[in-house]
């Protein structure tokens, strides 16, 4: 018999710890950010694969380019222009295997083993574990209800720098933030972009949640927008909006680096068929899909700052955002979200311990709650299930 684990490669990191009842399945799932299922318009969606097959399928023999669907890029560069005040050309734009392919591109084209990332007090977990599996050092900066705090981003800049070391990037997820929701200000925009031009440390702007807005104000236009140094790549994905299983992101760079991300090909492109089909559907009627994920998103948010309000003690606080599709959660100091997570799942209910968000595991009474994929009975009774589990487990003590 052969073992393969005994060839694993010497390049693998241990697995990161993380709670088991997260792969449990559960009628209650407020722990991912899924596609809303009541948005999406599967029949349209058939119907826009469908002509794209009988009109290019032959285009399906060959390898598609390296940067991926020509026409989905040049999609791409228009909506980034009107919605988000970038002006960039489609050949500055590669598509990739989701939002989480474009990190995983760059870390291979610029990370190295100890190399200091700065980054959001806290991080979606997947992009945080993606640095930590490839040897990278994560920095957390404090935030506050505008996002990053320039002074704490700097103050870390500096400490790095004294002890030798130059921070490779600082890496934000400037709107509707995973997991808080909270959308950096445009003053702060500025001030971040003025830092990572003094010291020289480029920006990776995550704005994977920029179609999301619910009501509130209007974003302020994305850094690589504001931003006159060249020095910002931006990413994001159509999963949120259309399929996480479509499996179809994007990043856009500046000129520099286009020569390490060439060198590796720009990672691994998407399925063809996915970005002909969604450049089919997309091109035809982006903005009254998006409003139709608004429409039903806002129900499901207000269901559950509802339930939250009627279920959850005055002990615990949670955000109400604008947009996107996660509510944080703050419990009394000594609670431990994350050894309670089984006995929420015994009921039925996943969520986000707070501690995934942090390389060091701290955190651990805040919890992140989404509301894309159940039903707003569903998350009522979902939430008051949630607070019966905390409140037998004395975390709201
Ligand atoms: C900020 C952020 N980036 C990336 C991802 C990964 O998304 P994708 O499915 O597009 O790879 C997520 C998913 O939750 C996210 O919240």
């Amino acid at each position: 018999m052969i073992d393969f684990t005994q060839l694993t490669s010497n390049s693998v990191a241990p697995k990161i710890g993380m709670p088991p009842g997260l792969s449990a399945e559960t009628k209650y799932i407020f722990s991912v950010t899924y596609t809303d299922p009541e948005a999406m318009q599967l029949k349209d969606f058939a119907d826009a694969m469908d002509t794209v097959i009988a009109r290019e399928g032959l285009s399906l023999g060959p390898y598609p380019p390296a940067l991926g669907h020509e026409g989905l890029r040049s999609f791409i560069a228009d909506d980034l222009e009107k919605n988000r005040g970038i002006k960039i050309s489609s050949e500055n734009i590669f598509l990739s295997s989701g939002a989480s392919g474009v990190t995983q591109t760059l870390v291979a084209a610029f990370i190295n083993p100890g190399d200091v990332i700065l980054m959001d007090e806290y991080c979606y977990h997947g992009s945080l574990n993606t640095f930590i599996r490839n040897g990278a050092n994560p920095v957390h900066i404090q935030m506050d209800d505008e996002g990053i705090i320039p002074d704490a981003l700097e103050n870390a800049i500096q400490q790095n720098i004294e002890q030798g070391v130059k921070p490779k990037f600082i890496h934000t997820i400037s709107v509707y933030h995973n997991p808080t929701g909270i959308t950096l200000s445009l003053d702060r925009r500025y001030q971040i972009i003025d830092i990572s031009k003094r010291y020289g440390i480029p920006i990776i702007e995550n704005e994977s949640y920029a179609d999301f807005r619910i009501d509130g104000p209007e974003l302020p236009p994305s850094m690589m927008a504001l931003a006159d140094h060249e020095g910002v790549i931006y990413l994001s994905a159509f999963t949120k909006l259309l399929g996480c299983g479509l499996r179809v992101g994007f990043g856009v760079f500046p000129e520099s680096a286009r020569v390490p991300l060439e060198n590796i090909f720009f990672g691994t492109g998407p399925s063809h068929l996915a970005s002909m089909a969604i450049f089919e559907y997309l091109s035809k009627q982006k903005q009254e899909y998006v409003d139709g994920v608004a429409i039903s998103l806002k129900m499901k948010r207000d269901a559950m700052i509802r339930a939250l309000s009627e279920f959850f003690p005055p002990s615990c606080s949670w955000t109400e955002p604008n947009g996107g599709m996660m509510i944080w959660v703050e419990l009394p100091k000594n609670a431990n979200t994350w050894d309670v997570l089984d006995a929420a799942v015994e009921r039925g209910v996943k969520y986000n311990p707070g501690s995934i968000f942090r390389a060091d595991r701290s955190a651990s009474n805040k919890l992140r709650l989404t509301y894309s994929q159940n039903t707003t009975t569903e998350i009522e009774e979902g939430i008051a299930i949630l607070a019966d589990v905390f409140e037998n487990e004395g975390l709201f003590d």
